[in-house]
């Protein structure tokens, strides 16, 4: 007979407490604690379990003389991921994609699986039937390849299945259908995902298999997120985006082999998810004539420079509490930059409702985008146009100052790239900056008031 035990687990971070909290002591949130059963039972056959490696105690050995190659990855078709994965695909990898319900996570990975001509993938759906994800293969432009489908939730069935079919790559659809017949608890429950993840992450490194595991993400927590995996998977991708805009943007939140600032964009089209490769020229509407209100700003996701548009709307406003809204930009920053430029700039925004938005549906948070988020603000208030050839990249302080950005040159090429005529910096990033190699106009500018003479009268 079955010991058991039952633990409470937080479904946000996985922090376990022998009795019900009503807050989470280690992530801070209210009422996460469920109740769960944990049996202590010995492994079951057709478990992937460990041979050879418990019995033989490790040794400490110099780093000097550990052999280290360079491994070797799997290019896949689609280059965005590529690089948010560092490089490709890592042999014994276990990658976490994590998103909402309906954002596209299924869709990406059957056309990466369908993609990876000469490989033998296998896709196991836990969601999907057969026939769903046939009829979903056959939407997307890629043609069928060696890919296989199977629907099971059973970890033990799926590991005696790949123990002979013996994948090359291992997708599973989603973590949270998964079952482990190790823990008693339902499927989607803390100690069952983390169960089926430590299964899947042995198998990974044991056979040498990279594994890809979707996770949603759930806005009520009522599926243990994948904030409880982070830790143990090797790479966590997220894929985020409006629902209802078309664009969607892969991040990378954790990687053991590559850089975290990483970036790939898609759209998500009626035949799939097709890539952006030069995402500025979307995310800036085309346009015959200038009007006020529009700014072009420089953002930096990733190591990829960005040009995006900012839409002010400032009206006065004629009910009581001014209004202040903003979409893709912290209304908080909003706040502060409006009282920087009435106190510091001498414009009457006090009685006028603003309207911010970020063109594209993207959020953004680099601060480089303040010159052109208090542009578009004046160049709506004057009604005056801001020049379409003219862009921006700078921080503003509190003291109405412009500052200096990160990454300026890459911003400035990217501009030139794109064939804007001038661009504000601050006069602090001209320092060590050699402008004779752009073509385009760099205005260094330390006030906001020496912007918008240049740009507004
Ligand atoms: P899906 O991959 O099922 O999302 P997830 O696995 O993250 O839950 O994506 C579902 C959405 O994508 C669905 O609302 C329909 C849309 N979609 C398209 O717009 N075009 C397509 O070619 C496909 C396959 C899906
Ligand atoms: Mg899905």
């Amino acid at each position: 007979m079955a010991k058991t035990k039952t633990t409470f687990f937080c479904q946000n971070c996985g922090n376990q407490a022998p009795k019900w909290l009503g807050r989470c002591p280690a992530c801070g949130e209210w009422n996460t604690f469920v109740e769960e059963v944990v049996t202590k039972d010995e492994p079951v056959a057709g478990n992937w379990r460990p041979t050879a490696t418990t019995k033989t105690a490790a040794k400490p050995k110099a780093i000097h003389a550990i052999n280290y190659e360079e491994q070797e990855r799997t290019l896949t078709p689609d280059s965005e991921l590529n690089r948010v994965l560092g490089g490709g695909i890592v042999p014994g990898s276990l990658v976490l994609i994590g998103g909402e319900p309906g954002i596209g996570k299924s869709t990406l990975l059957l056309q990466i699986a369908l993609g990876l001509n000469d490989m033998r993938v296998l896709y196991v759906s836990g969601e999907e039937s057969e026939q769903q994800i046939k009829m979903r293969a056959e939407r997307l432009p890629t043609p069928i390849s060696d890919c296989y489908i199977m629907t099971e939730t059973s970890t033990q069935n799926i590991f005696r299945t790949v123990e002979h079919f013996e994948p090359e790559i291992l997708i599973i659809d989603s973590i949270q259908t998964m079952h482990s017949s190790l823990v008693e608890s339902g499927a989607g429950s803390v100690s069952q995902v983390r169960e089926c993840t430590t299964e899947f992450m042995k198998y990974a490194k044991e056979s040498g298999t990279p594994v890809f595991i979707v996770g949603h993400i759930t806005k009520d927590g009522s599926l243990a997120g994948p904030k409880v995996l982070e830790h143990m998977v090797d790479t966590v991708l997220t894929f985020e985006g409006d629902r209802h805009t078309t664009y969607r943007i892969l991040r990378t939140t954790k990687n053991r082999f590559g850089s975290t600032s990483e970036l790939g964009i898609y759209e998500m089209q009626g035949t799939g998810l097709r890539q952006v490769t030069n995402p500025s020229e979307i995310l800036i509407s085309q346009r015959d004539e200038a009007l006020s209100g529009i700014a072009i700003g420089s953002m930096v996701e990733g190591n990829r420079p960005l040009m995006i548009e900012i839409q002010a709307l400032v009206s006065v406003a004629n009910y009581g509490t001014p209004q202040r809204s903003s979409t893709g930009f912290d209304a908080k920053r909003l706040q502060m930059l409006l009282a920087v430029l009435e106190k510091r700039g001498g414009f009457r925004l006090g009685q006028q409702d603003v309207f911010l938005n970020v063109a594209g549906g993207l959020k953004v948070e680099d601060p480089a985008i303040d010159l052109a988020v208090c542009a578009a603000i004046v160049s709506s208030y004057e009604d005056i146009a801001i020049p379409s050839s003219s862009a921006f990249a700078a921080e503003v302080g509190l003291g109405g100052e412009v500052r200096a950005v990160h990454r300026v040159e890459s911003r400035i090429s990217e501009a030139e790239k794109l064939g804007f005529k001038e661009i504000f910096i601050s006069k602090y990033n001209i320092k060590g900056l050699d402008t004779s190699n752009f073509k385009i106009k760099i205005r260094p500018v330390s006030k906001l008031d020496e912007v918008f003479q240049g740009v507004l009268m």
